[in-house]
């Protein structure tokens, strides 16, 4: 294994590590200042309520999304194995982490095939970067693809984190002209990620027309990479990274908060996964209510998926649960009456909201 690929793979369990014992949040994605307007009178049977979802032509036993997270060393082949088995046992959506570190060196290809081993029916998305795309083409989307048999594959754009790794690549000529050729007579739907920066209106409009079939917000006010690779510089060996350290810190407050990326691309389009800072069942109805189609959450869901199968089910049912209190409480028997539930936005996010589309905002 060349010094480059086994970094690829090193760097993983480093991000792992960071993500689940630094403070790596920063912001406010806005959920606060959505507010439901409560239905005194609901008129629907809490136990009876149905959580099930569409997305891509997918039906989903409920709207919750397990975001892109982890796999490409040896050491997060559990991880990825606890929320692969989750992902079956609740009906849900799942991504796995960047693939470059598998398909660099197919050793590790067993990292992430084994969602697939633990999730047979369950709808499961590749990851890329854009600029392995650029660099690969679609021979590397391709094998993405078929190392998990994916349902679906993201191409994942995270130029913050990129500018602020030491190695990271600094040059983002041509991946737009990646994404569009890819789309252009690729099989598998093509989703567009971001990482924690959110997607804008323009953005988004320039992947719709090139044919990209769904966005993941990914947007800011969650994990930040910023914060994240800050402290990989902050404990590198090489005092050259050290001054990195800065960069992260001061730059972990750029980026699109979530509700206000979501309403920018809404604006656009969708289908639209919503991501970056969903921290609880409320946050996923407000989501939804907002017009997003499933909601993905990271982090939450990383610490027990590496304590244990049991303590990953019982946090995904607290959020099953608070979603189900949400719905019961604005009269949505399903999650079709819940996307058509009155809510009143608030504060900085309403000011952040343009004024130009103000049509997701029904207060
Ligand atoms: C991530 N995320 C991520 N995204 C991606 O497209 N490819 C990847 O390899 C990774 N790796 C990764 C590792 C870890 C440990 C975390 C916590 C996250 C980003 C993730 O999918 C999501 O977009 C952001 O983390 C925002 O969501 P949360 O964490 O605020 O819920």
């Amino acid at each position: 294994m060349g010094d480059k690929v086994r970094f690829t793979s090193s760097r993983k369990l480093d991000h792992l590590r960071i993500c689940a014992e630094e403070p790596v949040e920063r912001g406010d994605a806005g959920f606060g200042d959505i507010r439901f307007v409560h239905n005194a009178l609901p008129e629907c049977d809490m136990g009876r309520i149905d959580l099930s979802a569409r997305f891509l032509d997918h039906v989903f036993s409920s709207p919750l999304f397990i975001s892109a997270m982890t796999g490409g060393h040896p050491g997060t082949k559990d991880v990825n194995a606890r929320l692969a088995r989750a992902a079956e046992r609740f009906g849900l959506g799942m991504g796995v982490g960047s693939q470059r570190a598998a398909l660099e060196n197919p050793d590790l290809a067993d990292t992430f095939a084994v969602v697939r081993d633990e999730a047979p029916h369950a709808f499961l998305v590749a990851n890329l970067g854009v600029v392995q795309l650029r660099d690969h083409g679609t021979e590397w989307a391709e094998r993405a693809v078929g190392m998990i048999g994916a349902d679906a594959l993201a191409i994942h754009l995270n130029f913050l984190q990129e500018a602020i790794q030491p190695e990271g690549d600094h040059n983002a000529v041509g991946c737009f002209g990646a994404i569009e050729e890819l789309c252009r007579d690729f099989k598998t739907p093509v989703i567009v990620k971001e990482t924690g920066c959110g997607i804008s209106a323009a953005t988004a409009r320039k992947c719709w027309g090139a044919g990209v079939r769904a966005i993941d917000i990914g947007g800011w006010g969650g994990t930040s990479w910023a914060a994240v690779e800050s402290v990989r510089a902050d404990k590198s060996p090489h005092a050259k990274d050290r001054v990195l350290k800065a960069l992260g810190q001061d730059l972990s407050g750029w980026g699109i908060p979530t509700v206000v990326s979501l309403a920018e691309v809404l604006a656009t389009g969708g289908p639209v996964i919503a991501s970056g800072g969903v921290r609880t069942g409320l946050d996923v109805a407000k989501g939804l209510a907002f017009g997003a189609d499933l909601c993905g959450m990271a982090l939450p869901l990383l610490k027990p998926a590496m304590e244990s199968d049991e303590a990953l089910a019982s946090t995904i049912d607290a959020i099953h649960r608070e979603l189900t209190v949400a719905m019961f409480l604005t009269g949505s028997a399903g999650i079709a009456g819940l996307r058509r539930a009155p809510v009143s936005i608030t504060g900085r996010t309403r000011q952040q909201i343009d004024k130009d589309n103000p049509a997701r905002i029904r207060t």
